[in-house]
């Protein structure tokens, strides 16, 4: 593979930069990422949010492993720093408790875009440096605004649980760390084809993104159909927009699901168990008389 070419005038940090600008205020202004920075986030919705994001590192980190020798992707490989699916597993831990591999779903757009990833990285791997470029750089610039505006809406724990996601151990001065992410892309050997279909490839990843947004979106919305028509049993932290400070969110979904149990589920039952309540009253009443 050639080094960059005397004709290429951009460094490719900036020509992403550049050609990524329209989609990324595309992304940014999907109903999902709108509401999530106006701190209107529910625990469900952060919840499926977590669970694509663990779908898409696994591919993307996976894949990541399979090109470290990679002359395109090397430079760019950083895992101590960068990769999330470990944080990603305390999260969802936290939030659905041990038996979470069993209660996540792969919705459709993440799999497309775990499926675009997987493509990548074995068919053409010069092309996965779009694909790591679109999510940590994000998960390092807009990431870490939306890390406190779900720490506030949600009311998780300053100590961070819940949020092992947006935080980075492993980078202690993240604009420096983005500067030499930015240097080491631009000192990737690569010709002006291959350049152009990067840039290309990293629209294709946050147009990816913007579906995924958009299917949990309506999966949300769905959700919030159910609620309104029929009391959806099965999802009772739909019901929970806000986190209680001091349990963890497991402990309030189980408690509202055990609170919900215990309701009579029909009319014609409350009014039996009214009438029967009233009926041990009189009858205790009337023999204590
Ligand atoms: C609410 C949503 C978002 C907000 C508020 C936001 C905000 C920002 C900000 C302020 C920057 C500039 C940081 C800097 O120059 O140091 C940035 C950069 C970036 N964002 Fe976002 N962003 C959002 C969503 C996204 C999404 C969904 C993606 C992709 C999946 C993304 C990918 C990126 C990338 C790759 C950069 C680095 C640009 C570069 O310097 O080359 N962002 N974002």
């Amino acid at each position: 593979m050639a080094q960059r070419s005397e004709g290429m005038s951009r460094d490719l940090s900036e020509a992403l930069k550049e050609s990524t600008k329209e989609v990324h205020a595309e992304a940014e202004s999907t109903e999902f990422m709108m509401s999530f920075q106006k701190g209107n986030v529910s625990l469900h919705e952060f919840k499926l949010y977590l669970a694509s994001l663990y779908y898409i590192y696994l591919a993307l980190e996976e894949e990541s492993e399979r090109n470290k020798d990679n002359s395109v992707y090397a430079p760019v490989y950083f895992p101590a720093e960068l990769n999330r699916t470990t944080a990603l597993e305390e999260d969802l831990e936290y939030f659905y408790g041990p038996t979470w591999r069993k209660e996540i779903q792969c919705h459709e757009a993440t799999q497309k875009y775990v499926d675009r990833i997987h493509h990548v990285g074995q068919y053409e791997p010069e092309l996965l440096v779009a694909h790591a470029y679109t999510r940590y750089l994000g998960d390092l610039s807009g990431g870490q605004i939306l890390k406190k505006v779900a720490q506030k809406s949600l009311h998780l724990p300053s100590t961070g649980e819940g949020l092992s996601f947006f935080n980075f151990p492993g980078v202690t001065n993240i604009s420096k760390f983005k500067q030499l992410y930015r240097a080491r892309m631009n000192s990737l050997p690569m010709d002006s084809a291959t350049e152009e279909r990067i840039l290309q490839e990293a629209k294709t990843s946050f147009l990816l993104n913007i579906e995924v947004f958009k299917e949990l979106q309506r999966l949300v919305s769905q959700g919030r159909l159910l609620e309104n028509g029929h009391l959806d049993q099965h999802e009772p932290e739909l019901h929970a927009r806000a986190v209680n400070r001091t349990h963890s969110p497991k402990k309030t979904d189980r408690a509202q699901m055990k609170h919900n149990n215990m309701l009579p589920s029909t009319p014609l039952l409350r009014w039996t168990l009214a009438l029967l309540f009233l009926a041990t009253t009189i009858a205790v009443g009337l023999y204590t008389m």
